[in-house]
């Protein structure tokens, strides 16, 4: 497993990272509990040592079962996410400093340890943002010393800007080849900031593998099942052929292609892959395979064959 730096931070973390989202029984729907402990096993068998988390997953069992699954187990770092208010119905959005040193107290516990590597907030709004308070306070944690780094997970592009320029030490962001622009519009913020990118949803939940035909249904369970329309649905079926010249030689596979594109970009510091069994684990370990991920040429062409397909890149 290949290292990279953790943007400005000391830390080398593998270029993979387990992301837990899936495993938790959230979004997806449910896992046979026996799996995810699998999976978490099976990550670290092979060189992961990043695990993505957040205090929501699974009303914080998810949690709760790295702390244990990760104790003992060599380096693991654990990236967890916190500005939920589960306590209320509905549950809604909070970075007020109040709520966050809950918050990361409860995350500390479930974890069981004292130091966490790093803390984002999850999803703020640019409001949110704007208000100083939130980044202030994590900014505390670590020259408390109870944390490593610090940053955000953005959901857009002006959030993620919004944070560089706070001098976050780790943003993490959707990137993926139907999803480029956000990670590329800051692209520079990036550089210029030292700041690392976790890259998440590298396959567009599943979309980018390929194996899924135009009528495929969803459970209502599963978050995918609202998230495109059924004409919108067809039309991402349809615009996956402009992935496919990228298949040859080593890239075996559109699930290759997916997962190499953003291995790819060096401003990534870890693709946080969403494998919801060993299988899918093994299979995108073995088919991200090693660099030169994609070649130049293949990404600038690429890059002209999804905006024709009218994807901004
Ligand atoms: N706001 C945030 O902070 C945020 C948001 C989203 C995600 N995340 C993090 O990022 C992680 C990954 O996100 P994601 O779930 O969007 O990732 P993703 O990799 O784009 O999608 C995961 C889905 O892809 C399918 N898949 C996984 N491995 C596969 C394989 N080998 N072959 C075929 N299909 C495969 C599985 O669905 P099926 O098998 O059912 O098709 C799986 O549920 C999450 O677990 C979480 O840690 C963070």
């Amino acid at each position: 497993m290949r290292k990279r730096p953790l943007g400005k931070t000391t830390l080398q973390v593998s270029e993979l990272a387990l992301g837990t989202w899936g495993l938790s029984g959230d979004g997806y729907g449910p896992m046979v509990e026996a799996e995810i402990d699998r999976v978490i096993d099976r990550a670290l068998a092979v060189g992961i040592d990043l695990f993505d988390t957040a205090d929501v997953y699974g009303r914080g069992e998810m949690e709760r079962r790295l702390g244990k699954r990760l104790q003992g187990a060599g380096p693991a770092f654990v990236v967890t996410k916190i500005g939920t208010d589960l306590e209320g119905l509905p549950p809604r959005k909070r970075f007020d400093p109040a709520h966050l040193r809950t918050a990361f107290e409860r995350s500390q516990e479930r974890l069981a340890r004292d130091v966490v590597d790093v803390v984002l907030l999850h999803n703020p709004t640019m409001a949110a943002m704007r208000s100083k308070e939130s980044l202030a306070f994590l900014r505390d944690l670590k020259q408390a010393g109870k944390i490593r780094a610090f940053g955000v997970s953005a959901g857009s592009a002006d959030v993620a800007r919004s944070a560089l320029r706070d001098e976050v030490d780790v943003i993490e962001i959707a990137y993926n080849a139907f999803l480029p622009g956000d990670l590329h519009e800051v692209a520079g913020d990036v550089s210029e900031s030292g700041a690392a990118v976790l890259a998440r949803s590298v396959l567009a939940h599943g979309l980018l593998a390929g194996q899924w035909s135009a009528d495929r249904e969803f459970f209502s369970f599963d978050h995918r099942a609202e998230r495109w329309t059924r004409e919108e649905f067809k039309l991402r079926i349809r615009q996956l052929d402009v992935l496919r010249p990228l298949v040859t030689g080593p890239v075996v596979s559109l699930r290759a292609a997916a997962l190499r594109f953003v291995l790819a970009n060096q401003l990534v510091s870890s693709a946080v892959l969403g494998p919801r069994s060993v299988a899918q684990l093994d299979q995108l370990v073995r088919e991200a395979g090693m660099p030169p991920y994609l070649g130049d040429t293949a990404l600038t062409e690429l890059s002209a064959r999804l905006r024709s397909a009218g994807i901004t890149t």
